[in-house]
Parts: C-alpha cells; structure tokens; sequence
C-alpha cells in the first residue's frame, strides 16, 4: 500500500505478511480444505490465490453461513472467478447469481462450473458493473456475498442502497477495512489494468479509479444506515488459532468478515431532538483522530 494506491497483491500475500511478521512465520502452516478438491481456481485468477488462505476464507465466508446459505438464492457480488459462487452453490443454496465486470474471469467461471459438475439451472453469471446491474435489473435474493470488494469503491450509498432494495435476509462481507476506532473511510486510487482492482466505471478518470478503505465503525454506520445490523463477526484470530496457521492481514484487525441482517429501517417522521449518528459522535470521533 504504497503512494495511496492498493491493490489485492498487498492483501494476503505470503510474501508481505511474512516480512512485516516474522513471529508468525513458527506458527504458520497451511490449512486444508474446499479449495484443494477444487484446484482449478489456483489457475483461474492471479488474485489472493493462496490456497491455505483460502481455505481459512472459506470456512470463514461460507462454513460458517452454511445455516442461511441452505436453500437459498445467493447473490454473489464482484464474484471474480466464481469461486465463492460455486463454493456457496455446494454449501447448498438452491440459485446463485453472480455479478463480475471482467468478462475474461466470467468465461473462466463457466468454465469451472462445467468442470465441477455444476447445474446450469442453478446459476446466473453476468457480465457487468455491479452498480449498472444493480440499476437495470432486480434479483430475488435471501443472501448477498461481498467479499473482497469495498476497498474497490468508494461509491458505499449507492451500493448499499442497491443492495437493500433487494430486501435480502442477510448480507456477508469480507473486506479490508482501515484500521481506525473513529468513523473514517480512508481513500486510494486504484489501477483499473490491475485485475483485483476496481473495475473501469463511470466514475473512472483514464485508468484510475477513486476507492476507499472504511473504518469498521464507519462501516458499521453506514450499514445501519441501510438497515443492515452486524449480526456476527467472525473470530479470525481463534480460527487462526485453531488452524495453527496465520491469516496475517485479518489477525491484524486490517480485514474483518461480518454477517448481517436486513431489517426494514425505521424513519421517524417527525422532526426529533437526538441525532445518534450526529455532530456530537462527528466532533467525539475528530478528536479521537486529532483533528
Ligand atoms: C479483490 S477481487 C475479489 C474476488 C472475490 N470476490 C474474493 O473475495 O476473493 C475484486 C473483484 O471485483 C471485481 N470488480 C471490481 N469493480 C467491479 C464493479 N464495478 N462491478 C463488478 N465487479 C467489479 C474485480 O474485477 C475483481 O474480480
């Protein structure tokens, strides 16, 4: 994370979390699971492609939602390579709809899919910009995936707003986050040539995009804003504990893995006093921050 750009090559890396903690290096070893019965998504993407990383991410982002993931229609949005699609498709979901603007990681989707044995009936793959999907079609979803995508944006309202006109049940992320008690999104610029990266949108100046990193109470607050309550979040230092092996940037409290529900906001239709989300928390937060 150099000269305010990012990139996911910064993100897991073995390579970067070794240098930067060498204590973790006697405890690490590499877990098992999903990903080695499904070898091919080590070849079908340069991004985060670990596999004892991966593994820890799965049982993060699906074992773990293996409960609300039963019988129900995913959406699956920045879906890459279809990984997390396929793999909440075994976890039992009854559809998954994934949403990836790279066409050449779609075709390797499809690809993978048919390899895999999956059922054509049971998935949707598009094309596209998450946000130009989002605004000319409507899904009907119980759960949404998005993993490894806030870093990539900076358009957060009109994102969370797409996603609870879904009314889904439940919302899963993973993402990094900027690591910061107070309310802030911390902002970058992303390389859209980079295949991890934001995707070339409207808001795309050349080749480069404006993303941010928010702080986990700044997106907590947003999420609530959209009526989406963190329900859980996922304990990834006893889970690396567990495995005995090191997931450097979510034992460090850069990444999070949270699971929400969707209720319906409540807006008061009167004018009140008490603004909870007001300038007091605002001027609390600036001098937490030094401002
Ligand atoms: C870091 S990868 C995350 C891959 C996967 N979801 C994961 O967590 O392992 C980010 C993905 O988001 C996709 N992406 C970026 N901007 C997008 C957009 N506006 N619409 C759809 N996909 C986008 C990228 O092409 C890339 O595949």
């Amino acid at each position: 994370m150099q000269n305010g750009s990012q990139s996911e090559a910064s993100d897991g890396g073995s390579d970067g979390d070794t240098k930067r903690r060498p204590r973790l290096r006697q405890r690490r070893r590499r877990a098992s699971g999903w990903f080695d019965s499904h070898p091919r998504f080590l070849e079908t993407s340069h991004t985060a492609i670990n596999p004892g990383r991966l593994n820890m991410r799965y049982q993060a982002l699906i074992a773990d939602n293996a409960d609300i993931l039963a019988g129900a229609r995913v959406l699956d949005i920045a879906s890459h390579d279809g990984r997390w699609a396929l793999a909440a498709l075994e976890a039992g979901a009854a559809h998954v709809t994934s949403i990836e603007a790279r066409p050449d990681l779609v075709d390797n989707a499809h690809e993978t899919f048919a390899h895999y044995g999956a059922d054509p009936s049971r998935y949707t793959m598009i094309a596209g910009d998450v946000f130009a999907v989002l605004k000319e079609q409507r899904f009907d979803v119980d759960v949404i995936q998005c993993f490894g995508f806030l870093y990539h944006t900076l358009r957060y309202p009109e994102l969370f707003s797409a996603l609870r006109k879904l009314e889904p049940r439940h919302l899963v992320v993973d993402t990094r986050v900027h690591r910061a008690s107070a309310s802030l999104i911390r902002v970058y610029v992303n390389e859209t040539t980079v295949q991890s990266n934001a995707a070339f949108d409207d808001y795309t100046e050349g080749t480069k995009t404006l993303v941010g990193s928010p702080s986990p109470k700044a997106l907590r607050r947003m999420l609530g804003v959209f009526g989406f309550t963190v329900e859980r979040e996922y304990d990834w230092e006893a889970a690396s504990r567990d495995a005995g092996a090191a997931v450097g940037t979510y034992e460090r409290g850069e990444r999070i893995t949270w699971r929400c529900s969707w209720d319906v906001p409540r807006r008061s239709k009167q004018y009140t006093d008490h603004d909870p989300d007001g300038d007091a928390d605002a001027d609390a937060d600036a001098e937490a921050e030094g401002d």
